[in-house]
């Protein structure tokens, strides 16, 4: 591939991972960059690297723009080994003056990469680099994604380099977002922030009031994966905006797994009651879905709706999967629901209440039981759960925060 010069002076050098498919645990269908930024001024700047393995294609791309060796300072702004699993190797060909990073930067470095003597500057919220012509500003953005993440702001060009926010898993020869069907790049951009910003969004929320107070005009903002932002700025902020406050909308998701087919009935004559209540539903059989999906839907959802069968006293693994992951990923302002067939002990739909539970899940029932398989009559009480549930989430607005819903 080719380095790309995103603004005057200012090249993408980094690296296009079109074969990665599990992010930890988060399903990467259409692999991921790492994104890295030269900027050359009197300063030679190199702003965050790649993970292990790409350090030839990074290198392969700051030799297209200047010699690796020109390289005065290294700034990274997130410690998570993606970006800097080839730092080492950098450190040791370019022999920078000073490498940048927040204080929470410089202890996870150190951690990662025990006995190095690397020149690292710690620099603190709102201090100022002067690199000629240009000046770079950072900001801390503690837990977004780490402790120790921050992004770097350029005011003489509006350039927002923003580390792990507003990206995207997504292996492209594009660098822009108006260069890529827009309903995949949302998509895309929602399923990043459903599975890695979500805990955080208080932050998110921060973040854009201090950009707000502070009055600084952004034109682009390069993430660390994925498309560049040049021409949909303000409306991936709004994204953020609504995604960070969990906006939810009419609609609900059942998510279940199957032993012998009776939860799977369940969970259709559930999604009829829903429906019924004008509501739109998802069935996520997790069979077929991935985890990471799952909590992409459930992000603009209003109610989750989880099937088990008992097995052996407990959860299918699947469902024991998903909600462990959507425990920790911490949606919030949720209705819900629990349902699924058993044979004897029927333990299941007692362990997902539970689960449900400890994610602040409103529980709108005490939860739905049929012995081996449902009849007419258990069904009818499906049908007339999923309107309970329609009719509790059916004040919600449409599914329409920008039409990103509707991209898969
Ligand atoms: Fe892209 Fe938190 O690393």
């Amino acid at each position: 591939m080719q380095a790309i010069e995103v603004k005057s002076g200012v090249h993408w050098v980094g690296a296009i991972d079109w074969d990665v498919r599990d992010f930890h645990g988060y399903l990467t269908e259409l692999g991921s960059t790492y994104n890295a930024f030269l900027v050359r001024d009197t300063k030679t700047v190199l702003f965050d690297t790649v993970k292990k393995g790409f350090f030839d294609d990074l290198i392969h791309h700051i030799s297209q723009v200047t010699n690796p060796g020109d390289i005065d300072y290294i700034v990274v702004n997130h410690v998570e080994m993606d970006h800097t699993g080839v730092l080492p190797e950098v450190i040791d060909l370019v022999r920078p003056e000073k490498v940048f990073c927040s204080a929470n930067g410089k202890k996870a470095l150190l951690a990662h990469h025990e006995g190095v003597d690397w020149p690292l500057e710690v620099v603190a919220n709102g201090d100022k680099l002067e690199l000629g012509d240009r000046s770079v500003q950072f900001l801390e953005t503690k837990m977004l994604h780490w402790p120790d993440s921050m992004m770097s702001f350029i005011a003489e060009q509006n350039l927002l380099i923003s580390q792990d926010g507003f990206g995207q898993h997504w292996a492209t020869s594009e660098r822009y977002d108006d260069e890529v069907e827009p309903g995949e790049l949302y998509y895309q951009a929602r399923k990043y922030y459903a599975n890695i910003i979500l805990p955080y969004s208080n932050f998110i929320q921060k973040l854009l009031q201090t950009v707000k107070e502070s009055g600084i005009s952004i034109d682009m903002i390069a993430p660390d994966h994925g498309l560049i932002w040049r021409r949909d700025v303000a409306k991936i902020i709004d994204c953020y905006d609504q995604w960070s406050r969990q906006v939810t909308c009419s609609k609900a998701v059942i998510v279940y797994d199957t032993m012998w087919d009776s939860t799977r009935k369940m969970a259709k004559a559930v999604a009829e009651g829903i429906q019924k209540q004008g509501v739109a539903v998802k069935l996520m059989n997790l069979q077929s879905v991935h985890r990471s999906d799952v909590v992409t839907e459930l992000q603009d959802s209003r109610a989750l709706v989880v099937g088990s069968p008992t097995l052996n006293n407990g959860l299918m693994p699947r469902v024991a999967d998903v909600l462990t992951y959507l425990k920790g990923l911490r949606p919030a302002g949720k209705v819900g629901a629990a349902f699924g067939s058993y044979g004897w002990g029927g333990e299941a739909v007692k362990l997902v209440n539970a689960g449900l539970t400890e994610m602040n899940v409103e529980l709108l029932h005490d939860g739905l039981r049929v012995n081996y398989v449902p009849t007419e009559a258990d069904l009818a009480q499906c049908v007339e759960l999923g309107e309970k549930i329609g009719s509790a989430v059916n004040n919600q607005s449409a599914c329409e925060i920008h039409g990103q819903s509707a991209a898969r």
